[in-house]
C-alpha cells in the first residue's frame, strides 16, 4: 500500500540522482557506441517489460544502425518463486531471433537473479541467436547476488532503491523523466 497518495509525483521525490540532461547525454554516448558495434549486423533490440520502456524508447532514437525491437515479461522472483528458483516468461517475443544479434534491454540489474533465474540469455541463445548482449540503463553491482555480464551500462549506482524514468515503488513513478529516490515517508510511516 502506498501510505500517502500525493497529486504531484515530484514531490514524493527526495533527491534527484540523475538529472534529465545527465540521462540525455549518456544515452547518446550509449546509442553512439551500440551504432558503431553492430554496423553491419542485424540487431535486435530485446526489453524486459515494463521498466525498460522509456530507456529503451531513448536508446533506439540515439542508435544510427538499423534495428528492430520487441519485449518480454518476467515474473518476479517473489516468496512464491524462491523454491522453484525459477522466474517464468509471461510474454514472450513475437518476432524470431533467429541469426540477430540480440541485445537485452534492462531498466537496473540489481541482483542479477531476475535475468540468472529466467535463463532469458540462455533461451536466446539456444534459439540461435548470433549474439546475446545486455544494455542497462542502472547497474548496482554492490547488490549482486549471481554474476551477469553487463555489456552496456548507462550509469552505477550505489545500493538504494530508486525511481523513475521506468523505474516503480508499487507501480508509480516510472513517469517521472529522472532517476531519483524518494522521500522516506513515501514508503510508509511518516
Ligand atoms: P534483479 O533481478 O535483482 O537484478 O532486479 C531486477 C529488477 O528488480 C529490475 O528490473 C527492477 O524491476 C527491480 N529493481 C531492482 N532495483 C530496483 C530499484 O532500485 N528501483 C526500482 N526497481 C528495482
Ligand atoms: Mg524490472
Amino acid at each position: 500500500m502506498i501510505s500517502r497518495l500525493s497529486t504531484d509525483l515530484h514531490e514524493d521525490i527526495g533527491k534527484i540522482l540523475i538529472d534529465e540532461a545527465t540521462l540525455a547525454a549518456r544515452i547518446s554516448e550509449l546509442g553512439a557506441q551500440i551504432s558503431a558495434d553492430y554496423s553491419g549486423k542485424d540487431l535486435m533490440l530485446v526489453g524486459i517489460l515494463k521498466g525498460c520502456t522509456l530507456f529503451l524508447a531513448d536508446l533506439v532514437r540515439a542508435i544510427t544502425v538499423p534495428l528492430s525491437f520487441d519485449f518480454v515479461a518476467v515474473s518476479s522472483y517473489g516468496a512464491d518463486t524462491k523454491s522453484s528458483g525459477v522466474v517464468r516468461i509471461l510474454k514472450d517475443l513475437d518476432e524470431s531471433v533467429e541469426s540477430k544479434h540480440v541485445l537485452v534491454v534492462e531498466d537496473i540489474v540489481d541482483t542479477g537473479l531476475t535475468l540468472r533465474l529466467s535463463y532469458l540469455l540462455e533461451n536466446l541463445r539456444s534459439r540461435r541467436a548470433a549474439s546475446v548482449k545486455v544494455c542497462t540503463l542502472l547497474d548496482k553491482p554492490s547488490r549482486r547476488r549471481v554474476d551477469v555480464t553487463v555489456d552496456y551500462r548507462g550509469f552505477q549506482v550505489e545500493d538504494q532503491f530508486v525511481v523513475g524514468y521506468g523505474l516503480d515503488y508499487q507501480g508509480r513513478y516510472r513517469s517521472l523523466p529522472y532517476v531519483g529516490v524518494l522521500k522516506p515517508e513515501v514508503y510508509g510511516g511518516g
